[in-house]
């Protein structure tokens, strides 16, 4: 046997990486994919077109401590330092929530209204984590202006990292404060994807402890951050603007409940994911309200 036999090949070790890559994400066969394609350095494309390829000694070597920090929990997001949102990059960090695919149907709503409303380009993203709301938004919106807080310095840090990696630093302002503690006064758009799963559930999942608490915990009915922000918002909603917050799967009734509270003659309503859950409020007030 040469010493090259002894290296994993890349069929092989896709097979081993997926033995740990199936314990903890419900995409295992492209997660180890993704995997390959970071030790490689190389495009999925590639990966899946070279199976009788063999990793160096070096790769195999950061392929086993990979999969050793995967074992013990760490999402493969932070193993890799980035993550995909919108069709972009995002570097991501333990201080920050990892961008989710549902937080797409928010960037679509503001970017939707955005497009239907060219006056309107004063924006905030409430709870910005990484930034990916913020980012996408102004790459799409070049003369959007966006005020971006969060209480974490941390997440901040890397969420104006995006911002820069991005070239829409320029547009985007972060500011650590409490939701819409800002100085600005309105806003067209206001956008928020804040904590939303009850503290209690929330201890009950495997992705506690291994992200932000604060970017998770809603509080005993998940819904602490929502209503304060939904009693706040109508303050600094400049007439005729929308406000698009994410929701809990569950949590359609009572946000709508809280947000007719909020803004009365407004029009209302609850957008569903692509698995047919709750997940959006979303509330366009007209010149009037
Ligand atoms: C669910 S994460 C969302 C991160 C990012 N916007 C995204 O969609 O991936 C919520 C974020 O809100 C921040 N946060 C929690 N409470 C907050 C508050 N009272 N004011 C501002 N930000 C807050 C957390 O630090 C976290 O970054």
């Amino acid at each position: 046997m040469s010493s090259d036999d002894r290296q994993l090949t890349i069929s092989e070790a896709l097979r081993e990486a997926q033995k740990i890559t199936r314990l903890h994400s419900d995409s295992p066969s492209l997660d180890a994919q993704v995997l390959l394609g970071h030790i490689l350095q190389k495009p999925l494309s590639w990966v899946l077109a070279h199976p009788e390829s063999r990793l160096s000694p070096d790769q195999q070597v950061t392929l086993s401590q990979s999969l050793s920090q995967l074992e013990s929990g760490t999402p493969l997001p932070y193993l890799l330092g980035h993550w995909e949102f919108y069709g972009l990059k995002f570097s991501v960090s333990p201080a920050v929530l990892i961008p989710r695919p549902e937080t797409e149907l928010l960037v679509e709503a503001a970017l939707s209204w955005l497009r239907a409303h060219p006056d309107q380009r004063a924006a905030a993203d409430i709870g910005t984590g990484s930034g990916c709301i913020a980012v996408a938004l102004a790459k799409h919106i070049p003369d959007l202006h966006v005020t971006a807080t969060d209480t974490s310095p941390e997440a901040l840090e890397v969420a104006q990292a995006n911002a820069e990696k991005h070239a829409v630093d320029q547009q985007i302002e972060f500011i650590q404060t409490d939701l819409l503690n800002v100085e600005r006064s309105l806003f067209d758009v206001i956008c928020a994807n804040p904590p939303y799963i009850s503290t209690a559930t929330l201890h009950s999942l495997k992705v506690y402890g291994r992200e932000p608490t604060l970017a998770l915990d809603g509080g005993a009915d998940g819904l602490k951050v929502i209503r304060t922000l939904m009693k706040e918002a109508p303050e600094r909603l400049a007439p005729g603007g929308l406000v698009v917050v994410e929701i809990g799967a569950s949590q359609g009734l009572s946000a709508l409940a809280l947000a007719q509270e909020a803004f009365a003659g407004a029009d209302i309503q609850i957008l569903t994911d692509l698995a047919g859950h709750d997940r959006l409020v979303r509330v366009e007030t007209n010149h009037e309200n």
